[in-house]
């Protein structure tokens, strides 16, 4: 491969090229999308650009910070961020770059009553504005009151905290209308999570977001847990939105946590069963069902590197009846099984593409968000 350094601007946007051809075809004749698009550095740089750097992200979920003071720490396209619980409740998210010399604050997760830089101690309250410095008062030009950190678009979604860079984005509740819609009967602002946890995976972050949302892998890769309860017979796909794909599946009784509980008089008939695999441009991925939820919320890290946020937890009914601790335990150990197979299958993808012995093949009529997902992609990014 050459030099990144020695590539024309040509060869460098070569991936967003063959990716424009591979979509270019209907769904019918369609085929995965092609091996650049997950190994070239400079294409991860444009999906940074035009793709994590204008849409919405998730950072986990709003219950996650609920007392004043609880933060988390994420990166958008290279930018590191806050995100706060402030005094008054409100969910703040900011720059997390001091203003001094520009060292990173907060790292991680946790509370905190001021956010207090690490280097000099420059100290910032949780609306972001500077409160504190030390040996200062000589600088003439120095006026505490000019400094306060920049701020980002954050605000709550049916129980998720959406961030974003970018000034201009419309209202997530706006935006992710047709979605809210759709699933407002399973009242997913109210599911409880009862766990969340960062990792990262050596994959390119859109061989997960594709495992993700096709279950045509559902009874091979997952044949030792819950491969056998669903039936690719009953998968029912639609054609995707312009935010987002889902398709959805119908549990058998086996799996008891995910069919609506005796108390939940929100759902009828077959929804009673039914799991929504839903797939929010670009890095939320969230499997609602009427008794839990859980989901990945992915970062790029490079292009063979992803971080992902997991997390899950129970619809209302199945934390009042009095067994929650039971009926945490017994979906934690699931999902952690069923994260793991998915872990070894895009793991696997990745290795499997890297070598060029294969180029991408067909997909099935069960891959249809796969085929949306990469329209999606290609539509976003310019050269
Ligand atoms: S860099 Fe933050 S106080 Fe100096
Ligand atoms: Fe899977």
């Amino acid at each position: 491969m050459k030099d990144r350094a020695t590539m024309t601007h040509h060869e460098r946007i070569a991936p967003l090229a063959e990716l424009q051809a591979n979509v270019s075809v209907p769904f019918a004749q369609a085929r995965a999308m092609p091996r650049s698009v997950y190994l070239s550095q400079d294409f991860l740089d444009i999906e940074n650009r035009d793709i994590f750097g204008k849409e919405w992200l998730c950072a986990g979920r709003a219950s996650a910070l609920a007392k004043p003071g609880d933060y988390l720490t994420m990166e958008i396209a290279g930018k590191p961020v806050i995100v706060v619980r402030d005094r008054d409740m409100t969910l703040r998210a900011f720059s997390n770059v001091c203003m001094h010399r520009m060292s990173t604050l907060l790292q991680g997760s946790g509370n905190t009553r001021a956010i207090v830089c690490p280097y000099h101690a420059w100290t910032y309250s949780l609306d972001g504005s500077l409160r504190g410095t030390m040996a200062m008062e000589q600088n003439e030009g120095f006026c505490k009151d000019h400094y306060k950190l920049p701020t980002f678009r954050c605000e709550e979604w049916l129980g998720w905290i959406m961030v974003s860079i970018n000034p201009d984005i419309e209202p997530a509740a706006q935006k992710f209308a047709h979605l809210g819609k759709l699933v407002e009967r399973y009242g997913m602002e109210n599911y409880v999570q009862a766990f969340s946890e960062t990792m990262e995976w050596d994959t390119n972050w859109k061989i997960l977001a594709e495992n993700f949302m096709e279950s045509y892998h559902v009874p091979i890769c997952h044949r030792k847990t819950i491969g056998p309860q669903v039936s690719l017979d009953e998968v029912e796909l639609e054609e995707g939105h312009p935010t987002y794909n889902y398709h959805c599946s119908l549990k058998g009784e086996e799996n008891y946590l995910a069919l609506a509980h005796p108390d939940n008089t929100r759902l009828e008939g077959e929804d009673r069963r039914r799991t929504y695999i839903i797939s929010l441009y670009p890095g939320l991925f969230i499997s609602l069902s009427p008794g839990y939820f859980w989901y990945l919320s992915l970062y790029p890290i490079a292009p063979g590197k992803v971080q992902v946020v997991y997390g899950g937890g129970l619809a209302p009914e199945f934390i009042a009846d009095g067994k929650s601790a039971e009926h945490f335990a017994a979906l934690k150990s699931l999902l952690d099984e069923v994260n793991e197979e998915d872990k070894g299958c895009t793991e696997k993808v990745f290795n499997g593409l890297r070598g060029g012995l294969a180029e991408p093949g067909h997909l099935s009529h069960l891959e249809r968000p796969n085929y949306d997902f990469a329209k999606y992609i290609a539509s976003k990014l310019t050269a």
